[in-house]
């Protein structure tokens, strides 16, 4: 008994502790996807969804629930958004070439017919897409890839 209550002091002092240290926040000041979202002609409608259901972690700018601030699970939604930011980020979009684009919008397609996005440690707490947003944006993301397929064939 003696034991577990030394335990579980030094765990609730590790807690108060690692408050005082944050991993750096996920925010920009400028425009995070205008380009992207001009580029690829994504209509109010589309970038309504992905704003609601990507951009949290594939865009320089995350919007945080108040648990963020709560280490550790500050550092594991961090962990998230930099994975995610480094297989897609819609914020780097200029900087890509036409054959990245395109793959990239390949693979944009496949995970969500897959399922596979948003991850479901995010759809718990905010949903996932419906039927309907989940076909608008495979539709779009589809047409999008075609058209730099045809770009990159110079068609
Ligand atoms: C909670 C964070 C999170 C959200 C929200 C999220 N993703 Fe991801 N995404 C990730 C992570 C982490 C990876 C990299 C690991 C993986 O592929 O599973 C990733 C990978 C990807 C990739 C690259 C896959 C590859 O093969 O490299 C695409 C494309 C993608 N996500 C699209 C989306 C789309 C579209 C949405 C919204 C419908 C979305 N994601 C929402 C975290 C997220």
């Amino acid at each position: 008994m003696k034991v577990i209550k030394k335990v579980l002091i030094v765990l609730l002092i590790v807690l108060v502790i690692i408050q005082f240290f944050r991993p750096e926040k996920n925010i920009a000041d400028q425009p995070i996807a205008a380009f992207f979202e001009s580029e690829t002609q994504a209509s109010a409608e589309i970038v309504t969804i992905l704003e609601s259901k990507c951009y949290d972690c594939h865009s320089n700018n995350t919007k945080y629930p108040w648990y963020a601030e709560v280490a550790p699970i500050s550092y594991w939604i961090d962990g998230h958004i930099e994975e995610g930011k480094e297989h897609f980020n819609v914020s780097d979009w200029a900087s890509f070439d036409i054959e990245k684009k395109e793959h990239k919008m390949e693979e944009f397609v496949e995970e969500v017919e897959e399922g596979k996005m948003p991850e479901d440690s995010y759809t718990w707490i905010h949903g996932n897409l419906s039927d309907g947003e989940k076909e608008k944006i495979i539709e779009w993301g589809k047409k999008v890839r075609l058209s730099y397929k045809r770009e990159m064939e110079g068609k």
